[in-house]
């Protein structure tokens, strides 16, 4: 389990804080390989920020999904301890540029769940219940969840959407304005297959893409680091439905090295009942 090592978060700061130096080896554009979002277009993006006395603001680590008015998803390791205290957070919705003026939103509870250790083992989601809910509007709206048993697959139109880097050592310019791209499924064999190629360990049949995991993204078009807790959603129906968290991955973009996301489908039982429980 020595390449897990390799493995990254795509969370904000565990890479790009610190190696800013533009890679020409990774002269990548987009989310990785996307195009500046529409305003409106994906009006469940938000910001997950925390306080940095270093700069003296609220600042972006991950991005999150309004799945109801009073209610964020997000990836648990965002959430930096299960006892987190709600008060050290704040969300930012309902404009494409990161740092767009709104007021922020403050979020009164947070639910890590209980299962959760680390990213690669799964079970990372975390939610994050705001203060107060928020009005829907042409640009603040939540996302659907999709149904526990809708089977996601290859020929799913899927996008997914953040602010984070748009190479592995490039993050995204000023100003700062969300990224969207058009990422492939993959099937959990074969995204399974190709991390046991990228670890060396082709023999090995251990299981690194769990069952609540899913992959998403081909050479040149993934998420990255800043996109952790973002939203993967797919057209179902005619509607968007959120499939994924952002999670996980080996590098960013690379061949054959799919992003790996939460998968949603998963965890729906235990969303609706931790919203129901606590309306
Ligand atoms: C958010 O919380 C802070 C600190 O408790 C408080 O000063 C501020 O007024 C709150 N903002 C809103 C919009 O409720």
């Amino acid at each position: 389990m020595l390449w897990l090592l390799f493995l990254t978060l795509l969370l904000l700061g565990s890479s790009i804080a610190g190696t800013p130096a533009p890679d020409p080896e990774n002269e990548l554009v987009g989310i990785v390989g996307g195009h500046s979002a529409p305003q409106g277009k994906w009006p469940w993006q938000v910001s997950l920020r925390i306080y940095v006395y270093h700069w003296a603001s609220w600042t972006h680590i991950c991005g999150g999904s309004l799945i109801h008015p009073q209610w964020v998803l997000t990836a648990a390791h965002c959430i930096s301890r299960k006892d987190a205290d709600p008060s050290a957070y704040r969300i930012h919705a309902g404009n494409v540029y990161l740092y767009g003026g709104k007021a922020l939103l403050n979020v009164s509870r947070v639910i890590v769940h209980p299962k959760y250790v680390t990213a690669f083992l799964g079970y990372d989601l975390a939610l994050l219940q705001l203060s107060k809910a928020v009005d829907n509007t042409a640009y603040i709206r939540p996302v659907r969840l999709p149904s526990a048993s809708l089977d996601i697959t290859p020929e799913h139109q899927c996008w997914v959407t953040g602010w984070g880097a748009i190479g592995m050592h490039q993050s995204l310019p000023p100003p700062y304005r969300l990224q969207q791209v058009n990422v492939q499924v993959v099937e959990n064999e074969v995204c399974n297959q190709h991390y046991h190629k990228a670890s060396g360990h082709v023999s090995d049949d251990s299981t690194l893409i769990q069952p609540d995991m899913l992959c998403a993204g081909s050479e040149g078009q993934d998420s990255c680091y800043g996109d952790s807790g973002g939203p993967l959603v797919c057209r179902v129906s005619g509607s968007w439905s959120l499939v994924g968290i952002v999670s996980w991955g080996y590098g960013c973009a690379l061949r054959d090295i799919p992003g790996v996301y939460t998968r949603v489908t998963t965890y729906v039982p235990w969303i609706t009942k931790q919203i129901g429980t606590c309306l």
